[in-house]
């Protein structure tokens, strides 16, 4: 008695492998998140994600001229204020470290890859939300909508390919296609934020951006159990415009992705956050986890579930170990 099927035979040699493989991750699919800080006189090393760092204006020239050299295929700045308040002037103001580090890259790099800025207020507030707020201290989400226009405008003009609204705001994404296109900005695009959860994966983030807040972002971020309401918030933004539509997390929200995938037309990204990059790099370096390894089967996996394009802080090192 013969096993009649004999799944294992394709499996057989590396070759046979690498020849039926269904899912490839590329390092152009890859966007590299940054941060750039106005006050720091030199690279201030971020300790909840080792390796990553709070850039200067030269250490972040220099680090995206590499990445872009390592093929990554974009990278998305934010941008950590020296100062703050209630309604993040820093966001908009020409001269604030976000727009200051476009325009630089820009400059420096022209077309050769593609520029995303975070269009959110939570690095530039006091209070630490991704809005201004009302007199109960809530998120005023039509106020907000004015600033977000305002930002995503400046950013554009600064240097940005692609704005990304992140602050979950209802509306966002038409009003500031509505803003950019009667800036002239007809050509910047949207990567929307489309189901982003309240999620503490976060964690290291906060870190990584002094943020200030305390409390947390319930009232405009998804509770982590809605798949539903992710899919009706991806319909609205493609309905009011969105160039990309984007799940965050990744890892813990793959079924998400997967359903998203199905309903969109426009490119879908995932977001593999600050503590998703935490937990297998604190593993490695325990030697619990293959670092390579296993950041290599998470891109994939969420490549597998239907991301195409995928923001990672491993960007550059995954580039590096796919060309390889
Ligand atoms: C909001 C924003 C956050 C992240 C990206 N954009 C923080 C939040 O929503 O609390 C998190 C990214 C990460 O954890 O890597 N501007």
């Amino acid at each position: 008695m013969y096993p009649q099927h004999r799944p294992r035979r394709l499996r057989s040699t590396p070759a046979l492998r690498r020849l039926v493989a269904e899912t490839a991750v590329r390092p152009e699919k890859l966007i590299l998140p940054m941060f750039v800080a106005e006050a720091a006189t030199e690279p201030r090393p971020i300790t909840s994600m080792p390796g990553v760092v709070q850039h200067t204006m030269d250490s972040l020239r220099e680090a995206a001229v590499a990445a872009v050299r390592a093929g990554v295929g974009g990278l998305m700045l934010f941008g950590v204020p020296a100062e703050r308040d209630a309604v993040g002037s820093g966001g908009t103001d020409p001269d604030g470290i976000l727009n200051v580090a476009l325009r630089a890259l820009r400059a420096e790099l022209g077309d050769s890859t593609v520029l995303m800025a975070d269009t959110c207020l939570d690095e530039f507030t006091d209070h630490g939300h991704c809005g201004v707020l009302d007199e109960h201290g809530t998120v005023d989400n039509d106020g907000t909508l004015a600033r977000y226009v305002d930002m995503a405008v400046l950013q554009a003009e600064s240097g940005a390919h692609l704005v990304g609204p992140s602050g979950m705001m209802d509306g966002q994404v038409g009003v500031i296609r509505e803003g950019l296109d009667e800036a002239g900005c007809t050509e910047t695009g949207i990567l929307a934020y489309s189901a982003k959860f309240a999620s503490a994966f976060y964690g290291p983030f906060r870190e990584a951006v002094d943020s200030q807040l305390s409390g947390d972002r319930k009232t405009y971020q998804q509770d982590p159990g809605n798949v539903r309401e992710a899919l009706r918030e991806t319909e609205l933004d493609l309905a009011e415009g969105a160039d990309l539509v984007m799940v965050k997390p990744a890892m813990a929200y793959l079924d998400v992705i997967g359903a998203v995938a199905e309903l969109s037309n426009v490119p879908v990204a995932a977001y593999q956050v600050s503590g998703e990059y935490a937990m297998i790099e604190a593993a490695a370096r325990n030697g619990w986890l293959e670092r390579e390894r296993t950041v290599l089967e998470s891109l994939t996996s969420i490549t597998r579930a239907g991301a195409e394009l995928i923001l990672s802080y491993w960007a550059v090192d995954a580039a590096g170990w796919l060309d390889s």
